[in-house]
């Protein structure tokens, strides 16, 4: 069975009108951009070294890490609007063949900005080929077969990649050397996720209290993603029950019946705890152990549940498997019959 989680923080890419208003929330500048400031920062001084240069050098191939949902994507936008490059985005699944990344890179021009999201989960055989590009601007391809194959060198546009993955361990040492810049996305921060609150009401034109949008920003996993959609649900809640403004007492009820509790977890977190816990107590558990106790896969433990529940401290890793922390048991006891 699929449980739509509505704490996951992956894109909205199946629901064509969620993603229509994620993306019309999205930051286009660095002034908009909210949080990431050490990101930010190193970013904006790469990319006004290249302007400055201006003698048709592009920026360093940029690689970014961290969890969903915490802005990769957009940053890349970000990151190619300040050039004042074109974007072309695709990802490390949606490339199949050799042959389809050929095509993408022989269609670039100078300066362009190719995204690739998920880059962990490119093929070997595409992998390859992205060596030489990147690091040469070059395109090795073999024309035929057997021997008569030939192989063959292309002189490719100078474009810069930014690869976005939620595991920088899986990725190929060689990969990972082509990257120049190379930076991890953090949890924003209590009070930035506020001030995306504010922002995404003032886009969509909804009235929202300051008490509101604290306890909204509470519960969204500190994830900008999250916050949105759960902002979304809130005025969704406010205008069938109310008159449409969020207040603290409309975002409390909508959020209850949602059974995301205090910390912005959800049943399914709750639930993943509680068969840790009861089945394996203070005695660390291995990663397929709880994968078979949740029926999830162990990727999806890995890149969805783990990092905020490691991040606010109810779950531990230890080398010899994941522990419930003492914060975690209390989680479990003060939400065992309300959220
Ligand atoms: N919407 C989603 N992420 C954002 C961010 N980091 N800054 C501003 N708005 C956002």
């Amino acid at each position: 069975m699929v449980i739509e989680r509505l704490v996951e923080p992956t894109a909205a890419r199946d629901d064509p009108e969620e993603e229509k208003i994620e993306i019309s929330l999205r930051p286009v500048t660095f002034d908009e951009y909210i949080g990431q400031e050490h990101l930010k920062n190193n970013l904006k001084l790469a990319i006004s070294a290249v302007k400055k240069r201006a003698d048709g050098s592009t920026l360093d191939h940029v690689l970014l890490y961290g969890p969903p949902g915490l802005g990769k994507t957009t940053m890349a936008g970000v990151i190619a609007h300040e050039l004042g490059a074109s974007l072309r985005v695709t990802s490390g699944p949606a490339i199949e063949r050799a042959g389809d990344l050929a095509s993408i890179l022989t269609n670039l021009k100078d300066g362009d900005v190719l995204f690739i999201d998920e880059i962990h989960r490119l093929r070997r055989a595409v992998e390859e080929i992205l060596y030489s590009a990147m690091e040469d601007y070059k395109l090795d391809i073999v024309i035929g077969k057997g021997p008569a194959a030939r192989s063959v060198r292309l002189d490719l546009p100078h474009f810069t990649v930014i690869g976005a993955t939620t595991r920088t361990g899986s990725l190929a040492g060689p990969l990972r050397d082509r990257f120049g810049i190379i930076h991890r996305l953090e949890y924003y921060k209590e009070p930035e996720i506020e001030q995306i609150i504010e922002r995404t009401a003032g886009i969509l034109k909804t009235e929202i209290k300051p008490e509101a949008t604290e306890l909204l920003a509470k519960r969204s996993r500190l994830t900008p993603r999250i916050a949105n959609r759960l902002f979304k649900r809130v005025r969704d809640f406010a205008d069938v029950n109310g008159d449409g403004i969020i207040d603290k007492v409309t975002a409390e009820k909508s959020l209850d019946l949602m059974e995301i509790d205090y910390l912005g977890l959800d049943p399914a977190d709750r639930n993943m705890l509680k068969l840790m816990y009861d089945n394996y107590g203070d005695r660390p558990v291995g990663l397929a152990t709880i994968a078979a106790l949740t029926g999830d896969e162990t990727t999806t433990i890995e890149d969805f549940y783990e990092p905020y529940l490691m991040q606010v401290g109810l779950l531990m890793r230890t080398p010899k498997g994941r522990v419930v922390t003492e914060k975690g048991k209390k989680h479990l006891q003060n939400t065992k019959n309300k959220v």
